[in-house]
């Protein structure tokens, strides 16, 4: 995420917003080895080696907020006694990041990553009920009744479902399969295969195309991109 020089200045404790103005205005602080004397500058703390007085400022703590499309056949625990591949493995930074929320195993798609905790604890907290949008593949030919089962509520076993939207997106017969679209405002877990299961259907493939507004499409499988502060700022007001 991009930020002004004279604000990553401040915020990494070299000295005050106004003071660096100053600074960069005399020539003292380097963005990758070259003098940048314009104010209002931006530069990436990621990517970007920042210089006051030929000294690089260390932006470790700099906050990253991250959004990953998971491929199947990863763990989100970040440690796992069985050394399965872990999500983690897949974001390869310097900043020690977590997830926000979990993805099952055979599950792939949106998820979130940061360092903020503040960040995590708010977009994973039920209050604030972000919808995730969810491409589920089930075996056999779906019915509307089912799917005004799923929009209403189904007994999970031991909760039931808060309403939520459904709807159809692809039949096919000869393949005896249905695709349907399934946008929750809650995460109870495994909860869409719970879901799937309770009104008789197999799920056989389960991707979260969305968090919010927040799309993987435009992301290949396994890659990842940092999120931009419109974007955090837009998962902090839901
Ligand atoms: N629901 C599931 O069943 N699994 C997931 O990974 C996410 C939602």
């Amino acid at each position: 995420m991009e930020e002004r020089l004279q604000k990553f200045l401040s915020s990494n404790g070299v000295c005050s917003r106004r003071k660096a103005e100053e600074y960069i205005l005399a020539g003292k602080v380097k963005v990758n080895g070259k003098e940048v004397t314009k104010l209002g500058t931006k530069i990436n703390p990621e990517t970007d080696q920042i210089y006051f007085e030929n000294k690089l400022i260390s932006n470790e703590t700099n906050k990253v907020y991250i959004l990953l499309n998971k491929p199947i056949g990863y763990v989100t625990t970040l440690k796992d006694q069985f050394n399965r591949n872990s999500v983690i493995d897949l974001i390869k930074i310097k900043q020690k990041v977590v997830p926000a929320g979990r993805l099952d195993m055979y599950t792939s798609g949106a998820l979130i990553f940061s360092n903020d905790g503040d960040f995590i604890y708010k977009i994973t907290h039920p209050k604030h009920e972000i919808s995730k949008t969810y491409q589920v593949t089930v075996k056999g030919i779906i019915t509307l009744e089912e799917i005004e089962k799923l929009k209403n509520g189904v007994d999970i076993g031991d909760y039931i479902t808060k309403k939520c939207e459904a709807k159809i997106m692809k039949i096919d017969k000869e393949k005896d399969i249905s695709r349907v679209e399934l946008v929750i405002h809650e995460g109870k877990n495994r909860q869409v295969r719970h879901m799937c299961e309770a009104i008789g259907k197999k799920v056989l493939a389960l991707h979260r195309s969305k968090i919010g507004s927040l799309s993987v499409k435009d992301l290949k499988l396994g890659t990842w991109r940092y999120l931009k502060k419109s974007e955090v700022d837009m998962l902090l007001k839901n």
